[in-house]
């Protein structure tokens, strides 16, 4: 009978109706569900139904309707999540902020160093990393053969590759080679200070690299004295390490400087009572000094009766283990994001 069948063919094509967009949607719903849709005339036909028949047809005509709601309902629901979606991209927000990186260890340390020396008049000074022997060591009063060459393994470069003739040119092996650069370039008062990458022929482990960090210091003027030296590397110490650093001048030997110290400062671990990181002595060694030797001044063409001047020279990686207390040099260098994320608030 016809109503069966009509019921029947549509059932069958429930699963299949589509609809590409609201509109489309819409119009599916007017189609087989408003009131002259083609459900709602089955229904109205249903009335003429003879009874016996009306169980069967009604239940069929119900299925018919429900399967229709539900397929149209989820059609809505694939179009309302695909708007959802769109509703999330805010074409008007401002682009994500670039991550920034952060600041490496070595350069914060640098620039803290830089800042203390520059509130007491001292200016920046740089020179070339590929140097020769005259401004490394010549001029810095090494003679020729003299050992302290030797307490630096040097990179020397070969002019043609692969051919090992004597040379002159090399990696610095310190940033005193600054200090000769500025003192022939420029005339006293000089106060420099002079901050570099330096490069030494070592086995690299956790205690040595192949290369590393200086900062150098020169003040040339009349009457410059040790006193001065003592009183600016004390100021240093207590602005870097904090007001209740004490220092420390030991005796030692530079061939640029006459006299020379080593200085220590009051082990920053322990307050100078005595740890296992200062082996127990209250002190840790961080930096080398002295009085520019008048040879130096004079290779310069400075007047060594008219002009005195003090040099210091310290490893930046050396003051970042004592401030950070990061021990193995090779942290510095490996760029492993683990470590660099650890400086990020500083
Ligand atoms: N140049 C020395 C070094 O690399 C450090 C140094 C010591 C620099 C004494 C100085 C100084 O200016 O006076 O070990």
């Amino acid at each position: 009978m016809a109503l069966k069948e009509n019921i029947q063919s549509l059932l069958a094509q429930v699963g299949e109706l589509k609809a590409n967009n609201a509109e489309e949607l819409e119009a599916l719903r007017i189609k087989y569900l408003s009131k002259k849709g083609e459900i709602t005339a089955l229904f109205n036909e249903f009335r003429n139904v003879p009874n016996d028949q009306k169980r069967e047809l009604g239940q069929l005509l119900n299925q018919l309707r429900q399967e229709t709601e539900a397929r149209i309902n989820e059609l809505r629901e694939q179009f309302e999540e695909k708007a959802a979606e769109a509703d999330k991209l805010d074409l008007t927000r401002t682009p994500d902020p670039i991550a920034l990186g952060t600041r490496h260890p070595l350069s914060l340390v640098r620039e803290e160093i830089e800042d203390i020396f520059s509130r007491i008049g001292f200016t920046i000074a740089q020179g070339p990393e590929v140097e020769d022997d005259k401004h490394v060591y010549g001029m810095l009063n090494f003679a020729p053969e003299h050992p302290a060459r030797d307490m630096q393994d040097t990179f020397f470069i070969e002019k043609e590759v692969g051919v090992q003739k004597p040379t002159d040119v090399l990696l610095r092996s310190h940033t005193s080679s600054v200090q000769t650069r500025v003192m022939t370039s420029q005339k006293p008062p000089i106060r420099v200070l002079c901050p570099g990458r330096v490069y030494r022929n070592e086995a690299i482990s956790a205690r040595a690299h192949c290369f590393f960090h200086q900062v150098e210091g020169l003040y040339i003027d009349k009457n410059v004295s040790f006193a001065d030296l003592r009183e600016a590397l004390l100021y240093f110490s207590k602005e870097m390490f904090g007001p209740e650093t004490k220092i420390r001048l030991r005796p030692s030997y530079f061939p640029f400087t006459e006299p020379s110290a080593e200085m220590d400062i009051s082990c920053n671990i322990c307050g100078g009572v005595g740890c296992s990181f200062c082996k127990g002595t209250g002190w840790v060694e961080i930096l080398g000094c002295g009085m520019v030797d008048p040879n130096v001044l004079e290779a310069c063409g400075i007047d060594s009766k008219e002009y005195s001047g003090f040099a210091f020279g310290m490893g930046v990686e050396r003051i970042t283990n004592l401030k950070y207390r990061v021990k193995d040099l090779r942290l510095f260098s490996e760029n492993d994001v683990r470590f660099l994320r650890q400086f990020e608030s500083c």
